[in-house]
């Protein structure tokens, strides 16, 4: 029987140089959709799909990612004593427990996958969860749920699949596909890193949610840099599926990468339409600035 998934990966060490100067002294995870951080959305899903532990990758300037996922003592007292309970319970909800987080730093930039290997000690003998931050993905049933079901019956490894405009291969991890398991469920045949749309093996890309043998932190141990200069998670699982398998589980919901401005703000959109609290009034007040163009 396949081991169970207990841990999470999360790396969070980029520099955000896509949103600066908003990523100048604030983390681009930390930015704020509706009323939560983005990264707290990703922690939920991993949550949601039964991860224990949440190991963070962070970096040099990332220090409030591991206070925000602290219990704020100082706060939590204030709002007791002050007979704020919806306001702890919130809190409370969204931390993960005492022991359940791990911290380690990339200390250099070199690439996915170097920051993947750079949790390989914490994350120990068992397989795992990575789930890349900028990713927001949004369904009823959370993307690595339907993944670790999937894992369930498959063992091996799996990739989150979306299906991109093929003019858009090149800023993607690009699988090949082989015989269909279940519904949503296939075998991945093939991977490349980056292809150009003329190369591209299909236009299904890998969405940022994986689930991993810990066999590849051996593979990313001595992965020679790839696309872009860097070391490449694809590169490795490319070399793993030749003694492990890989099956994709297509996404069927949406899915807003937050690391670009315009999904950024589609995420604050569509996130804020799906809170019972405020809908009325945020459809309300799209429509009126829409009306005034
Ligand atoms: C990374 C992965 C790529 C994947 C993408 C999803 O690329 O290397 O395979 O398709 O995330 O967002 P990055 O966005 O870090 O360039």
């Amino acid at each position: 029987m396949s081991k169970r998934i207990r841990k999470a990966v999360f790396p969070v060490a980029g520099l955000g140089t896509r949103f600066l100067p908003a990523t100048k002294a604030v983390p681009k995870e930390m930015m704020t959709v509706v009323d939560r951080p983005a990264l707290q959305y990703v922690v939920d899903e991993a949550k949601a799909a039964g991860i224990e532990h949440f190991i963070f990758v962070t970096g040099r300037g990332k220090e409030v990612i591991e206070n925000h996922f602290d219990m704020a003592f100082e706060l939590e007292s204030t709002l007791a004593a002050r007979n704020k309970k919806e306001a702890l319970e919130l809190l409370k909800a969204e931390r993960p427990g005492a022991g359940t987080t791990s911290f380690t730093r990339q200390q250099e930039p070199l690439g996915l996958g170097h920051a993947v290997w750079c949790a390989r000690d914490i994350v120990g003998d068992e397989p795992f969860a990575v789930l890349l931050p900028d990713m927001l993905m949004k369904h009823h049933t959370p993307c690595l749920k339907s993944m670790v079901e999937a894992y369930a019956t498959t063992g091996g490894n799996i990739l989150s699949l979306e299906e991109c405009d093929p003019s858009m291969t090149h800023q993607y991890g690009v699988v090949a596909t082989g015989k269909t398991i279940s519904e949503d469920v296939f075998e991945v045949t093939g991977m490349v890193e980056k292809p150009k749309p003329s190369e591209a093996p299909s236009n299904l890309f890998i969405s940022g949610r994986y689930i991993l043998q810990p066999k590849i932190f051996e593979l990313l141990a001595n992965q020679e840099k790839g696309a872009g200069g860097e070391i490449q998670l694809t590169d490795s699982m490319l070399r793993l599926a030749k003694e492990d398998p890989f099956y994709g589980v297509r996404f069927r919901g949406t899915t807003y990468d937050t690391g670009t401005k315009l999904g950024f703000l589609q995420a604050n959109v569509a996130y804020a339409l799906d809170r019972k609290d405020i809908h009325a009034d945020i459809a309300g007040e799209l429509s009126a600035i829409i009306a005034k163009g």
